[in-house]
């Protein structure tokens, strides 16, 4: 199949970190998940004891890091420096900080700089916030995948049981509702989808149910070559 780029937008909890992988898999692209670089430059700032009010320090350190994605056998794996940080930024402590730092400019300029340079040879399954609007707007294929509050607290929920960040479902509801509201009300690149988006609410649907949809759509726009 000739290689295009996909892009998969949409509010936290949607599903789009497992559809991406899977629709990844499914066509031998690499799948990007650029949630975990903000998340990434969120667990520097907090080990090197940065302010993340500092805009300008978090920036700094930003710039002077540096972040490889690896596809592993279960996923993306995340390094900063060298070091493997793929389980330390999802602790509570980096996901309660990210939307912050993930709204300072000059941070989005640097890792959508980055992003950029990763879709470049095409064959790329790229999830996130901005990525039909601001990282890829000529991707070929654009997905805004979204779920209502509630089916999204029961997804995490589920996820997190028996770890440690285990919490109660009405705690988990509240947390999904408040990173929706600071990623759709952002002044640099909020969440809103792309004119040109197709809308997929997931609520009712399976997991393969999604991922054929999304296939369904490569195939129209490829012409099924
Ligand atoms: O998808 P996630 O929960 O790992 O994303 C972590 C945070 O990063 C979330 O608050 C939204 C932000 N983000 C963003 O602003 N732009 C992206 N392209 C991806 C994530």
């Amino acid at each position: 199949m000739t290689k295009f780029n996909i892009a998969i937008d949409g509010p936290a909890g949607a599903g789009k970190s497992t559809i991406a992988r899977k629709v990844a898999g499914e066509l031998g692209f690499v799948y990007v998940d650029t949630g975990a670089m903000y998340r990434a430059v969120t667990w520097k700032v907090l080990q090197d004891g940065v302010n993340p009010l500092d805009t300008e320090a978090v920036a700094r350190t930003a710039a002077g890091m540096k972040i490889e994605l690896v596809p592993g056998p279960d996923g993306q794996l995340v390094f900063v420096d060298g070091r493997d940080v793929s389980s330390d930024i999802r602790t509570k402590l980096v996901t309660d900080r990210v939307s912050q730092i993930a709204a300072i400019a000059e941070v989005r300029k640097l890792l959508v700089d980055k992003q950029k340079q990763m879709a470049a040879s095409k064959g790329i399954v790229m999830d996130g916030r901005d990525i039909g609007t601001h990282v890829l707007p000529d991707a070929e294929v654009k997905v805004f995948l979204t779920a209502s509050v509630r089916k999204r607290a029961e997804r995490r929920f589920q996820e997190v049981q028996g770890t440690a960040m285990a919490t109660t479902l009405e705690e988990m509801e509240k947390d999904i509702a408040r990173r929706d509201m600071l990623d759709e009300g952002r002044e640099v690149s909020p969440l809103v989808q792309a004119a040109d988006a197709v809308m997929l609410d997931s609520t009712d649907l399976t997991i393969p149910e999604v991922v054929e949809s999304i296939l369904e759509m490569c195939r129209m726009r490829t012409g099924g070559e």
